[in-house]
């Protein structure tokens, strides 16, 4: 490796590998990497630490980069969604470029993965380090940019989340738009008889913060709407919104009702009486709306007009109105999207939707609220009695892997909460209530539970296995194994009540695209750290609230709610916001459009975000608006002039990784190229969740698979690599809305080159593994090296041999990346002495 880096300026680095505990130092032997990151080119000096992030472990290399004249840091430790942030914050406190900073991830990608494989996860972590080592010798000073905020808020969700959200943002005079896809906000809350385990009237303790959203004057109330469209970034968001036509001047209403009163149609009210009760073609979907402006809906109306006669000489009603699109410039963004409750018609077993008295807990909420729609007289829907006994089944939905493998949380308490009130209201009613377990993990919840037992409300520990109906008497019998009893068991019960899961409001896919922001493998917002970041989505200025990340209950989307307020006034009242410098640059020379007659368009056609200024037939080369760009570095791997730049991973960086990757025994290896949310949080998950897989798999993380030049993967093959994959996220939930389906395209056509070439299938792959998919990551790695074992390293061997000519001619142009050619020289020259059969037949080749 070279003396010196681009700026002639002597490269020393520090290495510093932690034990994180035992984590990491119960599987990978420490000293060993430490040793051996000692005799890594530049490194000058290598220590370990029990908690490298620790403030001593801190200390420790602050007082290195001083004593030894350090000016490069490599950290081998956890992930860096974990502290990349507190090691760049080190070397900026020492004065030197935060950008000088590399981290392997030792403990999600090795120890963690590879528990019972000590030797080869010690080998991983060394090759790890010396690939973090080989990357920031390459790496440049970048310096954050200035952006300006714009001191405005966007809620999406006006559920107890959004508007706890809003009202505190208002409260910091921050103006906040509030939008709700309802014609009035609330959400689930509003829809509660009581709350748990107070036993609060629920719309009573909500109205007024609805009201007081209604009055604020720093908030913005958009019901009716949808946000369709974001682009820009943190402190810099233009979002499209849709105000749906509700053909009532929102202006001119006054909410006094006359126009419902002459209405001849009524249908069922599915928004808020879960269609138990009716409502008019012209409706407020409750009593306490907000904003009480009324809505027609055009699927029932008949045009009679006589609202049209009833509003009078307010003339409110405007059955011409159609939908508008609202553009607003706002600097961060909060997600309250809230929850849907399942339908259960899909367990057949249960009868939901054949059997009258077969109903969901949130019907049974409607039927005993006072404000519901029999005036809280409790009945069941087969003869509108009082039933004398009541079944309530919990997990209906939930903790199902046919249907929603996680817990819904809040339902254990939800349910007894409901069986308490009915035993008030009417205290002869016999309730059972079916469970799996009891959760109680909020506070006074369990003394909650206790209440009901005493109250008289029984408990039976068993998952019904099917309702069957009487068709005379209508009602029910619940098959179940009782666990206590240890035996089959029939109850019969005249209603029943299906404790449904929760699950993510109805659009959520399509808004966490127009986010960027991931969704988990059950549709909920996924977080940018589950502990440390629980707000925080991936995307900077983009926060969650409330159900949006994962079912929750009052207190806890309230919670939610301020501290999603918090962590956006942090934004909005600082300013200006420093963003990542991880950018694309056109180097302006090699741009094809200097010359007049290039029509090249390659560049703005990658980029998503409009970031290129691309005047192809003016001789002005494509400029890159640093600002605009994310940095997904898509562009870079399109430019068919090999121009672009993306800064921290050039395709010298990436090079020097592969090369000190396969520096060894590559043919027994498989290379992973990760992109830096979807999938690199998945393998991340994969280690956290301690799922294992073999030892011979390295990654290489990039920002977007549509970073990855078909080069990568040619090279890897032609330094004698196993089995490459390229692993991005699921096509749909690319972090950078186009850049996997560019690399789709590219990587498809890898596909074919290779299997031309006489490559074997599964030798290479593309795939996409989202951040929750640890389970996957490590089927993946784990059949890719069975191929890589099962053709064994003659095969392999062989194999790349036959395939080297045609990789030398497909690899012509490898060299013109930035710093390509002189990492290429250095690790060519280094090789000497340990030549692979591959690159003695590589070079064979290329004397003949
Ligand atoms: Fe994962 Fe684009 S960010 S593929």
């Amino acid at each position: 490796m070279t003396e010196n880096n681009d700026n002639n300026e002597e490269l020393r680095i520090g290495v510093y590998v932690c034990h994180c505990g035992s984590n990491i130092g119960s599987v990978v032997t420490v000293p060993d990497v430490v040793e051996y990151a000692k005799t890594l080119p530049n490194v000058v000096v290598a220590k370990e630490h029990k908690y490298m992030c620790s403030d001593p472990g801190q200390s420790m290399i602050k007082k290195d980069i001083h004593d030894f004249r350090l000016n490069r840091l490599v950290v081998g430790a956890c992930t860096i969604s974990m502290h990349e942030p507190t090691f760049r914050t080190v070397l900026s406190d020492e004065g030197l470029n935060p950008f000088f900073f590399e981290m392997a991830n030792i403990r999600e990608h090795s120890s963690w993965v590879h528990a019972h494989e000590k030797p080869e996860a010690t080998l991983k972590a060394k090759e790890l380090v010396a690939a973090a080592v080989a990357k920031v010798s390459f790496s440049q000073p970048l310096e954050m940019f200035e952006v300006p905020v714009t001191r405005r808020a966007l809620v999406i969700g006006g559920g107890i989340a959004g508007i706890s959200a809003a009202l505190d943002l208002a409260d910091m005079h921050i103006p906040t738009y509030l939008v709700d896809k309802s014609p009035s906000i609330g959400g689930r809350m509003a829809q509660l008889d009581k709350t748990f385990p107070t036993m609060d009237c629920s719309i009573c303790i909500e109205a007024p913060k609805m009201v007081d959203v209604g009055k604020s004057k720093s908030i913005t109330l958009m019901t009716y709407s949808e946000v369709k469209e974001v682009e820009g970034y943190i402190g810099n968001f233009k979002v499209k919104v849709e105000r749906k036509p509700r053909y009532v001047l929102e202006d001119r209403c006054t909410g006094c009702g006359l126009c419902s009163e002459v209405c001849p149609i009524s249908v069922p009210n599915f928004e808020f009486e879960e269609g138990l009760g009716p409502r008019k073609a012209i409706y407020v979907p409750l009593v306490q709306a907000v904003p009480a402006i009324f809505t027609i809906d055009m699927d029932a109306c008949i045009e009679c007009f006589k609202c049209v006669e009833a509003c009078g000489s307010l003339q409110a009603i405007d059955f011409a109105q159609k939908p508008e699109t609202v553009e607003l410039e706002v600097g961060a963004i909060i997600a309250a999207t809230g929850l849907d409750m399942w339908d259960p018609t899909p367990l057949e077993e249960y009868g939901f939707g054949l059997f009258d008295n077969v109903t969901t807990m949130m019907e049974i909420e409607r039927l005993h609220c006072a404000g519901g729609p029999t005036v809280g007289n409790f009945v069941r829907p087969s003869d509108n009695q009082l039933p004398k006994t009541l079944g309530l089944i919990q997990c209906v939905g939930s903790r199902d892997k046919r249907y929603n493998e996680y817990c819904s949380g809040f339902c254990c308490m939800y349910t007894i909460k409901n069986a308490m009130l009915l035993k008030w209201l009417y205290p002869e009613m016999d309730i059972t209530i079916f469970r799996i377990d009891i959760r109680t993990p909020g506070k006074t919840y369990e003394e909650f539970y206790e209440r009901a037992r005493q109250a008289g409300i029984h408990f039976v520990q068993g998952r019904p296995a099917e309702i069957r109906e009487d068709p005379v008497t209508k009602n029910l019998t619940v098959l179940t194994y009782n666990a206590a009893l240890d035996r089959q068991m029939e109850y019969e019960f005249e209603m029943v009540g299906l404790a449904t899961a929760a699950i993510p409001s109805e659009g959520v896919a399509e808004l966490a695209r127009a986010l960027t922001v991931p969704i988990d493998t059950h549709g909920w917002f996924l977080e940018s750290h589950p502990k440390l970041k629980p707000i925080d989505s991936s995307t900077e200025g983009v926060y969650l609230a409330g159900s949006a990340q994962g079912p929750k209950d009052i207190p806890q989307s309230v919670a939610q709610g301020s501290a999603a307020a918090g962590r956006a006034a942090r934004v909005l009242n600082a300013g200006k916001w420093q963003i990542d410098p991880i950018v694309a640059y056109v180097d302006p020379k090699r741009c094809l459009n200097v010359n007049p007659k290039s029509k090249c368009t390659q560049c703005a056609q990658a980029c998503p975000y409009g970031a290129v200024i691309n005047l192809p037939g003016t001789g002005q080369p494509s400029q890159i608006i640093p600002a605009k760009c994310h940095g997904c570095g898509t562009c870079v791997a399109e430019c068919p002039a090999n121009a672009i730049t993306q800064w921290h991973f050039t395709d010298g960086q990436i090079l020097a990784q592969m090369h000190t990757l396969l520096a060894d025994k590559p043919e027994e290896k498989v290379l992973a190229f990760t992109c830096r949310w979807c999938s690199g949080l998945g393998a991340d998950n994969a280690g956290v969740s301690h799922f294992q897989y073999p030892a011979n798999t390295r990654n290489i993380m990039v920002m977007c698979s549509g970073r990855i030049d078909p080069d990568f993967v040619m090279e890897a093959f032609r330094l004698g690599a196993g089995a490459v994959l390229v692993s991005g996220c699921h096509t749909q939930d690319c972090h950078y809305i186009t850049g996997r389906q560019k690399a789709d395209v590219r990587l498809e056509k890898i596909m074919t080159q290779l299997e031309r070439m006489g490559m074997t299938p599964g030798r290479f792959r593309s795939e996409e593994v989202s951040a929750t998919e640890g389970a996957k990551w490590s089927r993946i790695m784990t059949e890719m090296s069975e191929v890589v074992t099962g053709l064994g390293p003659e095969g392999v061997r062989a194999e790349n041999a036959k395939m080297l000519p045609q990789l030398e001619k497909r690899l012509a142009r490898v060299r013109e990346g930035l710093d390509a050619a002189r990492v290429l020289d250095i690790f060519e020259a280094r090789l000497q002495g340990i030549k692979t059969e591959v690159q003695q037949a590589y070079e064979r080749e290329k004397k003949e």
